[in-house]
């Protein structure tokens, strides 16, 4: 088995933050041994929103997607732990709520596929690029 040790880029939506879901899905993680190495709350700009999501300025729902994330405080994370990409995308379930598994993050906590509760790196490689973008030192 292929046990490298990872980082991803989490990010509770704004929906999830209004809702005060925050602890609760963090204990998911630790619960899960991915370990929460920084975090901040942070309040984007739509134009700071667009150039985070541009892999999807030709989707029909980019417009939408660019407001909703800018409409409210977020929290993003960074979280490590082995396989964390795909750990984290097991926890968070399938991007919309209604096809998400049954005990996961977009199961529990989703509303919507725009309000999911929570974004997640799709491979190591863009989750370079998304830590960068929140944590650019
Ligand atoms: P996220 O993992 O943050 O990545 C892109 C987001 O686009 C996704 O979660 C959804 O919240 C949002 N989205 C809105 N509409 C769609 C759609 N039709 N297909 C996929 N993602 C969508």
């Amino acid at each position: 088995m292929n046990n490298k040790k990872e980082l991803t880029l989490s990010i509770i939506k704004p929906d999830a933050i209004e809702r005060n879901l925050s602890e609760k899905i963090k204990s998911i993680f630790l619960k899960n041994k991915l370990s929460i190495l920084e975090t901040k709350k942070l309040h984007i700009s739509k134009d700071e929103a667009s150039e985070f999501y541009k892999i999807h300025q030709s989707k029909p729902f980019y417009d939408q997607l660019c407001n909703y994330l800018s409409s409210g405080p977020i929290e993003v994370l960074i979280l490590e732990g082995e396989n964390a990409v795909l750990k984290n995308r097991e926890l968070m379930g399938a991007t919309d709520p209604k096809n998400a598994k049954e005990g996961t993050i977009r199961k529990l906590y989703g509303i919507s596929i725009d309000k999911n509760s929570v974004h997640g790196s799709d491979s190591v490689e863009n989750a370079k690029i998304e830590i960068n973008f929140f944590f650019k030192k």
